[in-house]
């Protein structure tokens, strides 16, 4: 254990400055040292806290409730503050839960937004697409048609997976492609 730093105090009684111990953090000045007796340092009452080695003779009270769409994070204790952080879907702006941003189709999701970043989107590269927008899916490798043994009979894009020919069933493992095929 590290020994508590000191503080100089004046003492009226014997007319010494005295090197009294500072309190710990989650405690509060209850009485300075004397040359008989440590400083008395007691816990801080329930809601309230300290979060260093101080000469404080109360604690700060606790942040009541958290803001409009945040959710506690972090209870208040003795030795820390309440912490909060926005809700699920969101992130902090400055002072403001805002959405996380959607990536629109033809680009996705890279990194998955958290409490305090903002989603970050990135076009689909050459031989990826998304269709949809959304907050959470990233883009997906184009169908390869040889694998399942067809043809390809349109080239997919960003937007768009490749269209391969066959049969019903291979042809909706290759995602949106039924709709256009002739039946
Ligand atoms: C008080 O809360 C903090 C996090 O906010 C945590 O790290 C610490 O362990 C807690 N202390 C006690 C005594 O529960
Ligand atoms: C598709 O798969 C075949 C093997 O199954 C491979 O040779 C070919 O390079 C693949 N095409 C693409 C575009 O990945
Ligand atoms: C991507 O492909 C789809 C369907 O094949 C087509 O409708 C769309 O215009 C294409 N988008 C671009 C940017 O080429």
């Amino acid at each position: 254990e590290t020994l508590p730093p000191k503080y100089l105090h004046y003492d009226p009684e014997t007319g010494h400055q005295l090197l009294c111990d500072k309190c710990a953090p989650g405690t509060y000045l209850k009485q300075h040292c004397t040359v008989r007796r440590k400083t008395l340092c007691v816990p801080c009452p329930d809601h309230s806290y300290t979060d260093s080695w101080h000469t404080s003779d109360e604690c700060v009270y606790c942040s009541p409730v958290c803001k409009e769409l945040q959710s506690v994070k972090q209870e208040c204790n003795r030795t820390h503050n309440r912490v909060c952080e926005c809700e699920e879907g969101r992130y902090l702006e400055i002072e403001f839960c805002l959405k996380h941003r959607s990536c629109p189709p033809g680009s996705g999701v890279v990194q998955a937004g958290t409490p305090e970043r903002n989603t970050v989107c990135k076009k689909c590269p050459d031989g990826f697409f998304s269709g949809e927008t959304s907050s959470k899916a990233p883009c997906i490798k184009h169908t390869n048609c040889s694998t399942f043994g067809l043809l390809l009979i349109q080239k997919g894009n960003a937007t768009h997976d490749n269209v391969c020919s066959g049969n019903r069933e291979a042809t909706q493992k290759c995602g949106i492609a039924s709709s256009v095929l002739p039946r």
